[in-house]
């Protein structure tokens, strides 16, 4: 098969949508949740509903954690350690937008 220009302009677009993609995806640098002792209800709270390992690919794809449940206990966890937050801290509601859990 020969290749026209037309293939190798969609061939670029690829490229280039592809070079985006990979580009923005680093920019994600945002402290994700630590795994710790600490952060056990948090984990346990937004997985509590996984499916067990052996559960169907499908099931497991669809699977979304309670992230909502999870932030629940964030702010006044970390108010109540005195957790500081960063001077120039974005606005706070949806903590997992931001900070990913590590999993
Ligand atoms: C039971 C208390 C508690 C809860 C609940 C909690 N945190 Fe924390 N968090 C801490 C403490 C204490 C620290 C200080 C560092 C440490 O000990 O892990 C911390 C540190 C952090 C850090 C900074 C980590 C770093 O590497 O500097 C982030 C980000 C964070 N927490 C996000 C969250 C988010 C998001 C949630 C909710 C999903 C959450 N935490 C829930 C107590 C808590
Ligand atoms: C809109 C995005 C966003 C949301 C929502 C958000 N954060 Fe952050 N957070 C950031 C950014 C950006 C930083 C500064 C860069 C960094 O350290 O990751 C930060 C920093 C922090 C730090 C200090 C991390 C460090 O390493 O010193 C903690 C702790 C933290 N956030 C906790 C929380 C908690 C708890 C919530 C929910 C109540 C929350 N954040 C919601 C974006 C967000």
């Amino acid at each position: 098969m020969k290749l026209e220009k037309r293939d190798w302009m969609f061939i670029t677009v690829i490229i280039v949508v592809l070079g985006i993609f990979i580009g923005i995806s680093g920019k994600e640098k945002t402290t994700t949740v630590p795994n710790n002792q600490m952060h056990k209800i948090a984990y346990d709270t937004a997985f509590r509903n996984a499916p067990p390992p052996d559960a169907s690919l499908l099931t497991r794809t669809f699977f979304k954690p309670d992230k909502k449940g999870a932030e629940a206990y964030c702010e006044p966890c970390h108010l109540e350690k005195g957790v500081q937050f960063p001077p120039n801290h974005p606005p706070k509601n949806r903590c997992l937008f931001c900070h990913k859990l590590q999993r």
